[in-house]
Order: structure tokens, then sequence, then C-alpha cells
């Protein structure tokens, strides 16, 4: 078998499979079963500095080609969540899996509340979420729709904790480059791309949309292109290592991700549509897929993509052609 290990802030992860915020590390016994099943991380659900109920249901629905949910971050505040992780990290501490915890919050100050009492915890990593679609900051948007507000809440998270930091960024910006120059400059040790990108699903009968929150983010298959493209472009413009999220489901999306630069990858959706069985399912398709071809190591194939264009054109890919109207 190949080497699957890598580091994140100084992390290490005996593999690259990172269990995504929100999707089943909702209590301290469903993340031990993740890192039982063979994820190489697991992240918890997000936690805000006070509870929060979240969304009327529905709040998620599987439409086939993945999810579109709006389930408003329940949580129960960030204080109770440190006592969980607490939990959490007793069950998974022998197991060498680390333990990411994430924190969200509608003011600066809340990310600096919210990562300290988190930090009592010992995670190995934080997870700065300023990215979720569903709920606004005192700003009316997410911070992770400027590179200012971005700065403010990852500066707020890095003065109040001395564990590494990993902001999670939203596709639904013009330039995610300068987001993630920003983040980067204001301390980050590491980036998660990406959240989900807001969508919405009508019923023809009713005429009215299918969840209550009207609109949700979309995740799982329809979602892997546009993380690709923003892994592509986030790892294009900083040094820091990145958590490929996004419709990953197979050993050949992780190669993809991690050819598109990612050090690591997340797994969300293909997790609440197949159980934690998947990481096994995952690993050893990336396994088989390496070593079919020869690759020893992770680092072989990180950022192939960026290898190859633009110089590699002429050989592979190879150019794409011109769109002409379909004629006649
Ligand atoms: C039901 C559901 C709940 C989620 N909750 C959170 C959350 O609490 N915090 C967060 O940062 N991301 C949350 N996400 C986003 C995922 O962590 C992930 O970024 C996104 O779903 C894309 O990955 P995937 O296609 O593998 O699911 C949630 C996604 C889903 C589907």
């Amino acid at each position: 078998m190949p080497d699957l290990s890598v580091e994140i802030a100084g992390v290490r992860l005996s593999n690259p499979l990172v269990l995504a915020s929100g999707i089943w590390g909702t209590t301290p016994e469903l993340l031990e079963r993740a890192a039982r099943a063979g994820a190489g991380a697991v992240t918890a659900k997000t936690c805000t500095p006070r509870p929060r109920r979240g969304h009327r249901n529905p709040t998620a629905l599987d439409w086939g080609h993945g999810l579109l949910n709006a389930m408003g971050l329940p949580n129960p505040g960030a204080e109770e969540e440190a006592a969980l992780l607490a939990e959490a990290r007793r069950r998974i501490g022998l197991l060498g899996v680390p333990l990411i915890a994430s924190i969200a919050a509608d003011t600066v100050e809340g990310f600096a509340e919210a990562a300290a009492a988190v930090s009592r915890a010992m995670p190995d990593l934080i997870e700065v979420n300023i990215s979720c679609p569903n709920v606004a900051s005192d700003h009316g948007e997410m911070f992770a729709a400027s590179p200012e507000a971005a700065a403010e809440a990852t500066r707020a998270a890095k003065s109040a904790t001395s564990i590494p930091c990993l902001v999670k960024l939203s596709p639904l910006v013009a330039d995610i480059a300068a987001i993630a120059r920003a983040v980067a400059e204001a301390g980050a040790d590491g980036i998660t791309a990406i959240n989900t990108l807001p969508g919405m699903l009508v019923d023809a009968e009713t005429g009215l949309p299918i969840l209550a929150n009207r609109t949700g983010g979309i995740s799982g298959p329809a979602l892997k292109p546009v993380a690709l493209r923003c892994v592509y472009e986030v790892c294009a413009a900083v040094g820091i290592p990145v958590v490929g999220t996004g419709g990953v489901g197979t050993g050949v999306d992780a190669v993809e991700m991690i050819s598109a630069g990612a050090a690591a990858v997340g797994v969300g959706t293909a997790v609440a549509a197949g159980g934690v069985e998947v990481f096994a399912r995952i690993l050893d398709e990336l396994g088989c897929w390496m070593v079919a071809r020869g690759f020893e190591s992770l680092p072989a194939i990180r950022g192939r993509v960026h290898r190859a264009a633009p110089d590699g054109r002429e050989t592979y890919p190879p150019p794409v052609p011109a769109w002409r109207p379909h004629e006649g």
C-alpha cells in the first residue's frame, strides 16, 4: 500500500480523508465511529458562541445529485460543545485520529469567544467557518464574502487560541483567490475549500420552495466541479495547506481533488448517503489507483493540474476546441 499520510498545519493524518463538518460529527460517539471507520481526521459540527435552534423543517433534501440543506447551524453553544469535544477527544485520542473543532459567529468578537471556548477541549485544529450560506452575520453577509471581513474573523479566532486554525471559504464569491490571500495574511494555518453553494429546489405542484428556509446549500456530486475550480484557484494563490471539500465520494474524486492541489480531502455528503463505511472504500480505491499507476505517496499526485498548465498544453491536456453554434 502507498504512503497515504499527510501533514496539515503541523498535525499528522494517517490518511487524507477528513470527515467534513456538520455531517455525522454531531456527538462524541459518532465522531469516534468515523475515526474507527478510517477517517484520517474528524471535524465536529460547527458551534456558535450561544446555542442556536436552527431552521424549521424541511431542512435537507436528497434531490438525486447530492443534498440541498439549510440546517441553520443548530448547536448547543460553544461552552457545551467544548464539553462534547473533550469527550470526543478522550474517545478518539488513543486512535491517533486528529479532532477538528468548528466555530462560527455573527460578530468578529464572537469568533474570538468561540475559539477560546473550544480551545479548552484541546482539539488538534480549529476550523473557522466564515462561509455558512444559511446564516447572515451582523454585516448582513457571510464573513467569507469580502477579503477584509474574512481577515477580521481570522485574526479574531487566531488571537484567542494557540491551536492552528483552518479557515473555511465559500464558493459564492467573485474572486476566491483574493479571500484566500487575505486569510493567509491574517494568520490562517490552512484553508478548507469549500462550504456549500446556495441553491433552491421548487415543488412544481405547489409552486413552493421545498426547504422551509427557501434556499439552501448544494453539496455532493453537483458541487464537485465548483470545488475543484476553487481548490485549484486557492492553491495557486497561497502556500498554506488546503482541505479540498465538495462532492468527494470515490477514490478517483480524491485523486482529482489532490491533483488540483489539496493536501487533504473533506468528505461530507457521501457519508450522509453511505455511512462511515465510505472511508474504507474511498481509501481502498485511492490506494489501488495509486498502486496501479506506480505512485508511492500523495505528494507525487498533489498539484498535477498546476504542473500541466499552461506549458504542457501542446501535449496534454489537449486544447479545448472553440465552441461553434450548431449548424443545420
Ligand atoms: C447537512 C449538512 C450540514 C452541514 N453543516 C455544516 C456545518 O455545520 N459547518 C460547516 O462548516 N459546514 C457544514 N456543511 C458543509 C460541509 O462540511 C461541506 O463543506 C459541504 O457539504 C461540501 O462537501 P460534500 O460535498 O462532501 O458534502 C454541511 C453540509 C451538509 C450537507
